[in-house]
Order: C-alpha cells, then structure tokens, then sequence
C-alpha cells in the first residue's frame, strides 16, 4: 500500500491553497507535477555540470555527456529496447511522430496507405495527413463505438498490402481508453506494415516493454511523467532507423561534410542534431527512477481505485454522462453535464481550487463522434485522493446548481 501522504510531501506544488482552496489537481493528463527530486536534480546539473555535450575533451564536457547517457541507459531499461542507440532524445511526443512521419516521406508512394484510428490526439493525425499530402498517399482511419473503444473487426478490414505504417495512441488522451495495441501491432506486421504507438498518455500510468509488444516506433513525452517539459522520447527499432533519413539537419548529427556531400552520424545522434535540452533528458532519467521507486503497481493500483470511486461519486450527479465506458481505462474522467457548456464549469470548479481540462483535448474527431462541444476531463495520478475527488463532486454540483 502506498503511503499516500507521504508521496504528497514529495510534491511541493501540491501544498498550497489557489483562489483561496486547497488545490485539487486533476490535470494529470496535460502534465504531472514534478517531485521535489527532479525539481532538486534540474538545480544541480545547472549548479555542477553544465556544458555542452559530446562537444569538448574538457571536464564538465565528459561529466554532462556521462550523465546524458546514462539517462539514455535508463530509458533503455526502462522501456526494455534492445540497444540504447534506439532511444533517441526528442523534445516530446510531437517531435517524434513528426520525425517519422517526415521519414516516411521517402518511403510513401501514391495509392499507399496509413491507418489512424479516431481516438487520436491531433498531433497523431496532422503530421499523418500533412505525409500523406506531400506523398500522395491515402488517410484510412479506424472507427470507435458509442463506449469509445476502436472496432477492431473494422481495423482488421483496412489493413492490406497497401497499408505503410499505422500510427494508434496506447492511450486515448480524452477519454482515457487503453487501446488493444498487441493485437494492432500483430495484426499491422502481418500484412508487412510498420506500427507507431503514442505513448504520451501511457508512459505516466505503465511501464511498455517495446521488445514485448514489438512496435517498431514507441513515442512518449516526459513532462507528463514527473519530468521536465521539452523532454521526450522516440523509440525506434535499428532496422527502421536506420532505413529513415534524418529528421533535421545541423550539427552532431553528421560523421563529415563538405559542400559536396555529408555523410551522417551513426544512431542515435543521426536524428540529434543542435544542442538538446540536455539537463531535461538527464533529470527524465531521475523522474524514471521516482517513478519506479513508486512502483507501477503501487500506481496503477492507486489510480484504479481513485477511478472506481470517482466514476460511482460523479455518476450521483443526475444529467452526468461520462464518454468512454470501456472496461479498458485508465484513470481519466471525460463528462458533461446535460444542457451546460463544460467550459462554465470549468471556470467555477477552478474557483473552488479544482484543475480540470475543459475543451476538446486536442481530439476534436471523438468530440464530432459525440456532437459535443467538448467535456471536462478529470485525470487522476498516484499522488490523487479519494478526499479530492469528495471535494470535485461537491464542486460540480455546486456549478450544476449555479448554472442551471
Ligand atoms: N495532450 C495533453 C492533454 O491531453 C496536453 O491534455
């Protein structure tokens, strides 16, 4: 059992009163909060190392690239890739889909296809059709159901000789589903296409092991798992990454150039070019070791029981109706209540110190599939409280009283 005051007192943030409450913070799902030892971990590397890395024979230079790599190492273990020249250090999910969606541009012919499913957060969906655009490729997307899981006899039809790559999120952003991303990732390789997974919103609440479910590109952010914003990861398989041109060109991501020919580095630093943020990939490797001295299944036990409590307390409250009923979710809440713009109660929780998300999630197919505006989305971390989740209920029916 977690000791739950005691991981609060990790959080520093988590202590103080907003519009005069105690804060309530359900936004897990834009970002965590950071504990105290990746606030501490981000001071020191700029107090004791800091330099470029890979760049110079001085002192400071070794000990930043050491600990740079070590943090690459860590990665690597913790998501169970084969090599740590796989992890490659991105500025967050975006920059990783956009890195491979930009590779594929060589690859893509006209009449080939890519399948999205419409649980995708736009930046799983935008860089797709701006490929398909420049390629002359097809869009093919998979179809959810009113519980919001994707239709996998449906999934199963679009796949075919034509389909390239697949690109399906672990986790859907907005409502919290977890996605049958084993079965996608077999189904995709046996018609011989390639499979990115969108980790963005999985990475907080499990721990993927890439070797396991054998996706060839694993994307994921670090500010949504205890670490800094800017950080991010994109696992790739050697084989893709070293069929995939670079993603941009500069320095540190070359073996030579000359004004007429470059030739590029070897992984990962083919897809590193510029100077990287460099104290967030190493302090990603302090949230990494947070994380699991929490423990997953301290985590997912906490976060399941947090949802349980909160879906049976919101589901009082007569007009709620609560998108996504799958069995298969992780700890989000996405709801309305009947006849009021989740926006207006939005504003009024968060006078009562509540965070929540309003709006379409950067999801707006799942909204049009709904016919809604958008929802207020509550999404709980390990570090939340049943005690928080009596304080959002009250919160909303207060709003609901006010407003109706
Ligand atoms: N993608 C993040 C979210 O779902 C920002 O809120």
């Amino acid at each position: 059992m977690l000791d739950i005051q005691k991981i609060r007192a990790d959080f520093p943030i988590l202590n103080q009163k907003v519009n005069g409450k105690p804060l309530v913070y359900f936004d897990n799902g834009a970002t965590s909060q950071k504990p105290q030892v990746v606030i501490d971990a981000i001071s020191k590397y700029y107090q004791e190392i800091n330099a470029n890395i890979h760049r110079g024979v001085h002192t400071l230079s070794q000990l930043a690239t050491d600990a740079y790599e070590v943090a690459r190492g860590k990665v690597q273990h913790h998501i169970n890739a084969k090599h740590a020249h796989e992890v490659l250090f991105t500025s967050g999910t975006t920059f990783g889909i956009n890195l491979v969606a930009n590779g594929f541009a060589a690859i893509l012919k006209p009449g080939d296809e890519v399948i999205v499913s419409h649980l995708e957060h736009h930046s799983n969906i935008v860089p797709w059709q701006m490929l398909c655009e420049k390629t002359g490729a097809t869009l093919k997307v998979i179809p959810m159901s009113e519980n919001g899981e994707l239709i996998m006899t449906e999934y199963d039809k679009l796949l075919s000789g034509k389909t390239k790559i697949v690109a399906v999120n672990h986790i859907s952003n907005a409502l919290g589903i977890i996605n049958p991303v084993k079965y996608m990732i077999d189904k995709a390789h046996e018609v011989g296409a390639a499979i990115l997974i969108d980790g963005a919103q999985s990475v907080p609440h499990l721990k993927p092991d890439v070797q396991a479910l054998d996706c060839d590109f694993y994307a994921f952010s670090g500010h949504k798992m205890c670490g800094p914003t800017g950080t991010g990861v994109l696992y790739g398989k050697e084989e893709w990454l070293h069929k995939l041109p670079p993603y941009q060109g500069g320095g540190e991501m070359i073996k030579e150039v000359t004004f007429e020919k470059t030739t590029y580095a070897d992984l990962p630093h083919k897809f590193e070019a510029g100077t990287p943020h460099i104290a967030g990939g190493i302090v990603l490797g302090t949230a990494i070791d947070y994380l699991n001295s929490v423990g997953f299944e301290n985590i997912q036990k906490q976060e399941l029981e947090l949802l349980a409590y909160a879906t049976e307390r919101l589901s009082e409250i007569e007009g709620l109706r609560i998108y996504g009923n799958s069995k298969n979710k992780t700890s989000v809440i996405s709801f309305n209540i009947e006849g009021i713009h989740p926006y207006d109660i939005g504003t009024i929780i968060d006078k009562l110190g509540i965070a929540v998300r309003t709006g379409h999630h950067c999801a707006q197919p799942i909204m049009n599939f709904f016919g809604i505006p958008g929802t207020i989305r509550a999404s709980f971390s390990f570090y939340n409280t049943k005690e928080e989740i009596d304080a959002l209920v009250e919160a909303v029916k207060k709003a609901k009283m006010m407003l109706s």
